[in-house]
């Protein structure tokens, strides 16, 4: 199924964001400071957004981030053609790369989509990440 990919205000990604990252924690968690200065994009079934992400800009590169597909709705390519978007994004901004620190076990999802690992992994509230990028 091919899922309408439109960009969305910070607001609209929050509740997504919060049940699939971090449904323990209060619902501001998943605010960041700079939701404000960033792009958001919502993948859509009919008006249900079922995916989110989120590119922001950090010196002259961009940072993906908050990439969420509704539990129920994952394996069908909305994550794929979100961070493809992402990717279109930022090559017609001539950015020079798209960066993230992702989860470990999304490792070999970014790295099917084009994304190399850089440094060494570490740990956010106990989850294992990596960092990865991709030149443009
Ligand atoms: C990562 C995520 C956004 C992928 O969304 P999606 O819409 O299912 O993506 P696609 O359908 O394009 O691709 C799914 C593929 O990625 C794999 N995958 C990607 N991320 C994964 C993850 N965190 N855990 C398990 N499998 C993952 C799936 O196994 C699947 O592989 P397959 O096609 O070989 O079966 C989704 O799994 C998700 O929301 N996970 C929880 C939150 C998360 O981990 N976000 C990323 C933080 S860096």
């Amino acid at each position: 199924m091919t899922h309408e990919i439109r960009e969305i205000t910070a607001q609209a990604t929050y509740d997504l964001r919060h049940r699939v990252l971090w449904p323990d924690h209060p619902p501001d968690f998943v605010k960041i400071p700079t939701d404000g200065k960033a792009t958001h994009f919502g993948a859509l079934d009919g008006a249900r957004i079922v995916g989110v992400v989120s590119l922001y800009p950090v010196g002259t590169d961009l940072q993906l981030r908050k990439l969420a597909t509704e539990a129920a709705c994952r394996g069908q390519g909305i994550g794929s053609a979100l961070v493809r978007h992402c990717i279109q994004t930022a090559r017609s901004r001539q950015v020079p790369r798209i960066f993230l620190s992702g989860r470990l076990s999304a490792h070999p999802f970014y790295t099917r989509l084009g994304f190399a690992a850089y440094g060494a992994p570490y740990l956010v509230e106990d989850e294992p990440c990596q960092k990865m990028e991709m030149l443009l």
